[in-house]
Order: structure tokens, then sequence, then C-alpha cells
């Protein structure tokens, strides 16, 4: 059974993260969804700022997956592929959309979609919940970001109106409902071949930063854990499961 999901709608929020998790501490459950129509504090991965654009999705939504601690990883892929399976049918070509390991949506090199995850854990190391963070730009890309990042609004196969953030909010609650409920029932590894049918193709050169250290090597693909693996110069396949990529021929990280 897929995910049913509640939605909470608010015109101005700070960051609907921090309203869904406060929300899940009083108990709400799973499938409980939060959207403002704009942020004033919204945050990306690694502490950075998500600007806001106007016309823009911001939408967190709660789950309780069921799931060891060390594979929650796992589930910023299943949220990137439900974002991408989302979008794909309100693009003119889709076949330039490519999910960025590991929680990123570029659209022609630039950044369309970002996703952040946030979890409690209980004493016995379960999880209580996960906030599942998607910011996903369609009308415009953020103000001075237009050199790393787009819309999808300007590779729609037709105009997408203010509201049609609600027509993309819906095909991305489907997509992750069915996309999470696949992971629950069957396991990562039918989420790890539909991450990699739209990912960069082997053999992308990348970077990879993981701390102070920065990897360089060739996308080979995920393993069945959800950690990236590259291939480096002297031929060692390293498997990273934590850090930030960089592939030369997209426009940066956003
Ligand atoms: C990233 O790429 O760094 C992740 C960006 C996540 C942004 C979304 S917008 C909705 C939700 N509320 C937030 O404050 N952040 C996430």
């Amino acid at each position: 059974m897929t995910v049913r999901w509640d939605l909470r709608l608010f015109e101005e929020a700070a960051s609907t993260q921090d309203i869904l998790k406060d929300l899940a501490r009083t108990g709400v459950p799973q499938g409980t969804a939060v959207q403002a129509l704009s942020q004033t504090a919204g945050r990306g991965r690694h502490g950075r700022e998500w600007e806001p654009g106007a016309g823009n999705l911001y939408l967190s939504v709660l789950l309780r997956p069921a799931c060891a601690l060390q594979d929650i990883g796992q589930l910023g892929l299943v949220a990137g592929v439900a974002i991408g399976q989302a979008l794909a049918p309100f693009l003119e070509n889709p076949s330039l959309l490519r999910l960025k390991w590991p929680n990123d949506v570029f659209l022609s090199g630039k950044k369309c979609a970002g996703i952040l995850i946030e979890t409690d854990t209980i004493p016995s190391g379960d999880f209580a919940w996960a906030v599942v963070g998607m910011g996903v730009n369609i009308l415009e890309a953020p103000a001075g970001l237009s050199s790393r990042a787009t819309g999808i609004a300007a590779h729609a196969k037709k105009n997408i109106p203010a509201p049609g953030r609600d027509e993309v909010r819906e095909a991305i609650l489907k997509e992750l409902g069915d996309v999470f409920t696949l992971w629950q029932d069957s396991g990562f590894e039918p989420i790890r071949r539909a991450w990699l049918a739209l990912a960069h193709p082997p053999g992308t050169p990348m970077s990879v930063k993981v701390g102070a250290m920065i990897h360089e090597g060739l996308f080979q693909d995920v393993d069945e854990t959800g950690g990236l693996r590259l291939r480096e110069q002297d031929g060692t396949l390293r498997t990273i499961t934590g850090g930030e990529v960089f592939v030369q021929t997209d426009g940066g990280t956003g």
C-alpha cells in the first residue's frame, strides 16, 4: 500500500522542515506533509541556505521507514528517483534530467531540485521518523544562482503557471509514495536500478569532497547499500558513503 498523504499548506514559513519536525515530535502519522508558498529561512545540505525563488516548491514530508540506521542514506536516493520520475513527464526532453549522488536533481547541467533528510532516533537506535525536505525550482532559479541552477518551467513541454506548483507537488507525492513503498517492500535493489537509470552515465569524471579530502575519478555506479563507487586513476574502486560530489560538466552543486 502506498503512503496516504495529509498536506498542510502555509502561505509563508521560516522552514517547512522545522514545522514538520515539531509536528513529528507530537506523533503525527507517516504521510504528514508541509508545503509553504514561500520560505524565509529555508536550509539545504552542508549547512547552506536554500534560497527562495518565486513560484518554487518547498515541501517536507514525514516518513517512518523500517530500515537499519546505516541504510537511511538510501532514502535520499528513493526521493531522488521519485522526483526524477515525477518531473520527467513535464519536460520537453526528459533525458536532460540527471540524479547526482546522493541527493540532487540536475536538468541540463544545472541543479533544479535538492533533498534534505533530517531524522530522529529513539533509544533502541531505531528511527522515530525521517523528514524529507524537497526544494524544486519550478518557475525560476533563485536570484543570483542562475549560472548553477535552473527551473523546470524553462524546459517544460507546456507553460507551468504558479498554480502548476500543485500539479508538480501531486506528481512528486504520488511517485514518492510508490517508490518509498517499493523500497520498504522489496529492498534497495529496484531503487538502485531506477536511480542508475537517471544518473550520470558510468565513466563521467567526478570529484568528491569528503571532509578535507578530495577524491577524483570516474563514476562507476552505486553499490547495493547506496554508496557511491568511483574508479580512481590507478584503477582502485573507491566506495564513498558521505561527501559532496562535483561533476565537471555540471554548473555546480547549488
Ligand atoms: C539541498 O540541495 O541542499 C537540499 C535543499 C532542500 C530544500 C528544501 S525546501 C523545503 C525544505 N525546507 C527547508 O528548509 N529545506 C527543504
